[in-house]
Order: structure tokens, then C-alpha cells, then sequence
């Protein structure tokens, strides 16, 4: 049977005009409703782990501009939460957590505690699928979860803003003790992506926002191999859900990536040309991004120029049109109204 929904169409590898698109953060702060539900829940946390909020944000862009996906609600951060980390949000900040620097703390991280911990995201998942499949019945549900790599960049440096180099130290310095952290963190992002499809996710997609730190040996043994695993395992528990990669910031070697690590789609990042990386990655493979946030920020040429230089390069081949990152706080709404005009107006 033909799946209908033109997600899962483009990530079976055909090529669909005009290609289905989403946004990377499509709910956030550049919502108003957006920022009334987390001025309700408080803190960022206690969104994420609020089933109905975490499900009505998740709905808000879908009901404003009609994507072709969902992609719930939560955060990457989340599986260090789950295991027990201390972590917090602080304004203006960004996330904040308890640095694990050594093998003791490495140990005391339990995979096992994830899937009891994450029940509400869970629990999310589940309201997503049953009112998506009554309100949205054509629209795909993306779970997702970081990779251990861009993980284990916050829970070794404790924080965001710089280039993790206490991460990449620990790389270099203590391979077997940075090792048995991305071990942890593998086992963890299996049992949290089963539980995801398990309630209700359709698609998944691993974030490596931080992937493009690494020297080429690094990239091998922190990014390539433990998605290889990941995406091999997921593919043994659920062989029908596809897997989305985005190895941000690695350039040439994205295309390898793509292949080796078994995923059915990859995202380019802002500075990857649209045009080699169409040609560049295997033809069964959807390539997805890739305008740049700050023309969706600026609006009418910008926007109209980069999206439709990104649909001429994309046209043909399997694709999904998104940001190369994700959106901004000070996007105007209505610019993504126009975004989506100008996709339409290409079908
Ligand atoms: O709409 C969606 O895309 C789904 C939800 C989602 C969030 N974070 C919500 C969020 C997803 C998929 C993520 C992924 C994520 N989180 C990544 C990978 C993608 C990327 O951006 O590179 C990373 C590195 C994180 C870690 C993280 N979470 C940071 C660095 C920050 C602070 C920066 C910021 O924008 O405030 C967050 C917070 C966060 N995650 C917010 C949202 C909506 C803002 C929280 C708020 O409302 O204050």
C-alpha cells in the first residue's frame, strides 16, 4: 500500500513536487501561543515533561501553517535528564548542567532508567499520534533524540556557547573513558527512540549539531560508528521507521556519512550548496534543509531567492525542504507564512 503522507513518500526515496517541508523548531519562541504556554508552565523542563502542553505546542505550527510534519516537542537534553543529570534552563543562557568529568560520574550514568523516567514524553508521543491522526491525518510525527556525540559536547562541558573543548579533550586525552560515555549514551538513544515508536513516531531523526568539531578520526569513531549502531538497531526493532541524520557542519564528508550510517535522509546544513550535496548523496537518500534561518528572519527577497534556488537545486531527487538550522526567536510568523506560499506556488 502507498503511504500517503508525503514525509515518508520523500524518505522512501521518491522524488515528490513540491518536496514536503518542516522547520527545525518549528514551535518556539517565535509564537506568540508558543510563549504563553511556556509562561504557563514555567520553566522549560516542566513544558517538556507536561503531556497536554508539550502536545499543544507541538500542534500550534501545524494548525498556523499546515507542515507536512510534526516533530515533538522536547529536547535533546532530555536523556542526560532521564539518566539523572542535573540540568536546568536558565534564561537567556541556554542549558545548564552538572559537568560529568570523570569515570566515576561516566558510571554512574544507568541507561536502564531512561524509559520509566521519559514516560511523559511518552505519554506526549501518544497524544501527538491520536490527535494528529483525528486533526492532521496527513501530517508525519517525528520523534527524535540528539547523537552521542552532540550529547555528550553538553554533558561533559556542562554548557553550550563555546566549542566544547573539555569534551573534545576528554576525546583525545581518555578515548576508552569517552568511549564508554557514548556506549551509555547509544544504549540510552535506543530504549528512548524504541519507546518514541512505540507510542506513535513515524519518523526519527538524530541531531549532530556539533558533529562538524571533530577531525576526521574523531568524526569516524564518535559520529559515524555509534550512528552505524544506532540506526542498525533501530532498523532490527522497527524496520519501517525511517531515520533522519544531520551531521551539521561536516561538509564533504556528509555524503559518506549518509550512506555508511544506513539513514534514509540527511540534513544540510546553512553553508552546504543544495546543488553538490543533490548530486553528492546517494540518489535513494532525501537530502533536507537548507535556508539559511536569518532570510526567513529578513523575509521578500531573501526568503524568495533561497528557497527557490534550494527547490531548483532539490527538483528531481528525494527531498525535504527546511531551515539549515533551526528557527529563530525573532522570525516574524507571517515570514513563514510566505515561506510556505512560495514552496506551494512551485507544485
Ligand atoms: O520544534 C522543534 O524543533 C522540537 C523541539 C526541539 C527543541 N530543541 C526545543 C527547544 C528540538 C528538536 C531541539 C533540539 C536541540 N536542543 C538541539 C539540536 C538542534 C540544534 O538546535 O542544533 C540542541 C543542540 C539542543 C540543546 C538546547 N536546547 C539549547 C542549546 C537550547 C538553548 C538555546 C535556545 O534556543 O534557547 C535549548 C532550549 C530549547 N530547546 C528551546 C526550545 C523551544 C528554547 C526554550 C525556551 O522556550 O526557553
Amino acid at each position: 500500500m502507498r503511504n500517503a503522507k508525503r514525509l515518508l513518500r520523500s524518505l522512501s526515496g521518491e522524488a515528490i513536487w513540491p518536496p514536503p517541508v518542516w522547520l527545525m523548531r518549528q514551535a518556539g519562541r517565535y509564537l506568540p501561543e508558543y510563549r504563553e504556554v511556556r509562561a504557563k508552565a514555567g520553566d522549560f523542563i516542566t513544558l517538556c515533561t507536561n503531556p497536554a502542553l508539550a502536545a499543544e505546542v507541538t500542534l500550534q505550527p501545524l494548525r498556523r501553517y499546515g507542515f507536512d510534519a510534526a516533530i515533538l516537542f522536547s529536547d535533546i537534553l532530555m536523556i542526560p535528564w532521564a539518566m539523572g543529570q542535573p540540568l536546568r534552563f536558565a534564561e537567556g543562557e541556554g542549558p545548564l548542567l552538572e559537568p560529568v568529568t570523570d569515570a566515576a560520574a561516566i558510571a554512574a550514568l544507568d541507561p536502564g532508567v531512561v524509559a520509566a523516567r521519559a514516560a511523559p514524553i511518552m505519554e506526549t508521543v501518544a497524544r501527538l499520534r491520536a490527535a494528529m491522526d483525528r486533526d492532521f491525518p496527513e501530517t508525519a510525527l517525528i520523534g527524535f533524540a540528539g547523537s552521542p556525540f552532540t550529547v555528550a559536547c553538553y554533558m561533559v562541558n556542562g554548557r553550550g556557547g563555546g566549542d566544547f573543548p573539555a569534551a573534545r579533550l576528554m576525546a583525545h586525552r581518555d578515548p576508552a573513558l569517552f568511549a564508554k560515555l557514548i556506549a551509555v549514551l547509544e544504549e540510552a538513544t535506543v530504549v528512548y527512540l524504541q519507546a518514541q515508536v512505540a507510542a506513535g513516531a513515524e519518523v526519527l531523526m538524530l541531531f549532530d549539531s556539533w558533529a562538524g568539531l571533530l577531525p576526521p578520526d574523531g568524526f569516524e569513531a564518535w559520529v559515524v560508528a555509534p550512528t552505524q549502531r544506532i540506526v542498525a538497531r533501530m532498523k532490527a526493532l522497527c524496520p519501517d521507521v525511517p531515520v533522519i541524520g544531520f551531521p551539521r557542519l561536516t561538509g564533504a564528508a556528509m555524503p559518506g556519512y549518509a550512506v555508511r550510517t544506513g539513514i534514509q535522509g540527511v540534513g544540510m546544513d546553512t553553508t552546504m550548496d543544495p546543488t553538490w550535496a543533490a548530486r553528492a548523496v546517494a540518489p535513494e537518500i532525501a537530502i533536507q534543509g537548507n535556508l539559511d534561518p536569518l532570510a526567513l528572519v529578513a523575509g521578500g527577497r531573501a526568503l524568495g531567492d533561497g528557497a527557490r534556488r534550494i527547490l531548483a537545486a532539490v527538483k528531481g531527487r528525494p527531498a525535504i525542504f527546511n531551515l539549515g538550522h533551526g528557527i529563530v526567536p525573532q522570525t516574524p510568523p507571517e515570514h513563514v507564512a510566505e515561506l510556505m506560499a512560495v514552496i506551494r506556488s512551485e507544485g
